[in-house]
């Protein structure tokens, strides 16, 4: 059965927003964010603060990715990230990061928790890949990228670190939908923006990696 992404449940309000934009600052970790039982902070990256927590409700292991963004309080921006987050959570694929819930409101995404890390960790502790072991993690990717072009979604922040493994070794693509827009305020969603899918967007995917 396809895990749907839930209707939006009241995650925090705009007061709740303040409280965890403070929590950003801090190395500790607030105990809710909406229904949400926060275990623990897995990590900070450029967009924002991940945490790992219980969703009491369906008894399962969720990461919950606050956006720390100059703009959470721009309304532009919170109806182009929803639109943005409402393409890459209805993309039902293997290889990618599944989004549970998003609140656009207040730039929070509850996502899969994906337990094996990151190939940025896998490398600074293994070190270089066998082949068949790079091939696999390259093939999962690409399978990734051609679902989220199916979904008008160019990703253009492949890294190490947004390729998140399972405990079996499967790669899944994470920041699906997200990526670009955070980082590149002042250009155009992928869905008014070139084309997705064309020569020239999966080009440079390809090109940099050298797939
Ligand atoms: N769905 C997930 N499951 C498990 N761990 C995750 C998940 N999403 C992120 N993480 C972990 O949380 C940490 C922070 O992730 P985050 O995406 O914020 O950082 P990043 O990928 O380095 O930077 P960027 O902001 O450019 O994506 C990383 O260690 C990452 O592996
Ligand atoms: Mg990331």
């Amino acid at each position: 059965m396809t895990d749907k992404p839930r209707k939006t449940q009241p995650l925090p309000d705009s007061e709740a927003r303040q409280s965890l934009e403070k929590n950003l600052q801090a190395p500790s970790h607030p105990d809710m964010i909406g229904r949400f039982h926060v275990k623990r902070r897995l990590g900070e990256g450029g967009m924002g603060i991940v945490y790992l927590a219980d969703d009491p409700d369906l008894h399962r292991t969720v990461i919950i990715k606050v956006i720390r963004d100059e703009r959470a309080h721009d309304d532009h921006f919170h109806k182009l990230f929803r639109r943005e987050a409402e393409l890459a959570a209805n993309i039902d694929h293997p290889n990618v990061v599944k989004i549970h819930e998003f609140d656009a409101d207040n730039l929070v995404l509850v996502m899969e928790y994906v337990s094996g890390g990151n190939l940025k960790q896998l490398l600074s502790t293994r070190g270089a890949l066998d082949t068949d072991k790079a091939l696999h993690i390259v093939a999962g990717i690409a399978r990734a990228l051609d679902a989220a072009y199916e979904h008008n979604i160019v990703h253009r922040d492949i890294k190490p670190s947004n390729i998140l493994l399972t405990r079996d070794g499967e790669p899944k693509l994470a920041d699906l939908g997200i990526a670009k827009r955070i980082r590149q305020p002042g250009t155009q969603s992928t869905l008014t923006g070139d084309s997705p899918g064309t020569p020239g967007d999966s080009g440079r995917e390809r090109q940099r990696y050298q797939w």
